[in-house]
């Protein structure tokens, strides 16, 4: 039996394609003393990717090398006693269908508490990134104005439905007609722009948010954060989680130009990055489930079965084929 790998075949330039993967058969890997034998369930195909693939994100994938991302397994085997066969683990793994660990670096996860693609969304990195930025950084108060950018994916769709339970209003930016409905309907925000229609964001958002706007979840960056920054409060709140409309850039933008707005309206910009916040993490986990539970949060998936399927489902996400986390399933 052979075991199917992707491996990353060149860097890309700009948006990514099908010729910068290659998939390679190697032979079965076998455990031992002290390892367990991982069988890959989900795979989570995220946008800081897209910078490991490229090298501006450290550490870089190397060339000719497994892709590697967060992933759920199944035991199947294990010489270790913190696993039995049949438990279900996350962690960070290469994109092979089997794969050894040691298991210091895989944590256990269980189909109980949520379904298991939840781990690597709502219950993951993403439904943590909105959690900690949105609470921290953001520090919304009752009856402020909250706008989310990349508001129907997987930061975005969790950070908006914080924002309503912390009581602002939510505006949601998106890029299709689908995605606006959705996320009114589904997640409760209060109102949504589509970005690809509505281009002027600047109008947008200040006719629908004519008090202005205090707090602004920023997960594209570019041309979308600047319409919404022109309406920004003064003491505006803005936590940086991302900047997805530039990672295909070939130069690093720059944008000394919202200095002097930073100063007159004595606004936070912060940005952070969610593997800091390890140790926060089961606070994080258990505010979210309990939320789920409650059914305060709802979360959507896009799940492509295959893992040949890994690729497209990772050049989709980039497109915004994606509602919701969008994962893997093999
Ligand atoms: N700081 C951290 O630790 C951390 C952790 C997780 C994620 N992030 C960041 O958070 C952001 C969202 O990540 P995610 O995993 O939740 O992905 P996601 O929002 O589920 O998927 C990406 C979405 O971005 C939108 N998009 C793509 N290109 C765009 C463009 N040029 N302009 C505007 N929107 C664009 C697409 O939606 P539309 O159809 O609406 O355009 C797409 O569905 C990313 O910037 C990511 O890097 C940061």
């Amino acid at each position: 039996m052979k075991n199917n790998t992707i491996i990353l075949k060149s860097r890309p330039v700009r948006m990514p394609d099908f010729s910068n993967f290659e998939f390679i058969e190697e032979p079965m890997p076998q455990h031992g003393i002290g390892e367990v034998l991982l069988k890959t369930v989900y795979v989570s195909v995220d946008p800081y990717l897209r910078g490991k693939m490229s090298g501006t994100k450290a550490p870089r994938f190397e060339l000719n090398k497994p892709i590697a991302s967060r992933i759920i397994a199944e035991v199947i085997k294990s010489d270790n006693k913190k696993f039995l066969e049949g438990d279900f683990v996350s962690g960070y793994l290469e994109w092979k269908e089997y794969q050894v660990s040691n298991g210091t670096e895989i944590q256990k996860v269980s189909a109980e508490t949520a379904p298991l693609s939840a781990y690597l969304g709502v219950l993951g990195i993403t439904g943590l990134s909105a959690y900690f930025a949105l609470s921290d950084i953001g520090k919304p108060k009752l009856g402020e104005t909250l706008v989310v950018s990349a508001a129907a994916g997987a930061v975005g769709s969790i950070a908006g439905q914080i924002g309503k339970i912390m009581g602002c209003r939510v505006i949601g930016i998106v890029g299709t007609d689908e995605k606006a409905e959705l996320i009114k309907t589904k997640f409760g925000f209060d109102a949504a722009i589509n970005y690809k229609t509505r281009p002027d964001i600047k109008t947008a958002v200040e006719e629908i948010c004519p008090g202005g706007v205090d707090i602004y979840f920023d997960n594209v960056g570019g041309v979308i954060s600047d319409g919404v920054i022109a309406n920004i409060n003064k003491y505006g709140r803005i936590p940086v989680c991302g900047s997805i409309s530039n990672y295909n850039d070939i130069e690093e933008q720059t944008s000394p130009s919202l200095l002097p707005v930073v100063v007159y309206k004595f606004l936070s910009i912060q940005g952070f990055l969610i593997s800091d916040l390890a140790e926060r993490f089961p606070e994080g986990i258990s505010q979210l489930a309990f939320w789920l539970k409650e059914g305060k949060l709802r979360y959507s998936e896009t799940i492509v079965e295959g893992f040949d399927k890994l690729p497209g489902a990772f050049i989709g996400l980039l497109q915004g084929k994606n509602i919701g986390k969008m994962i893997v399933k093999i």
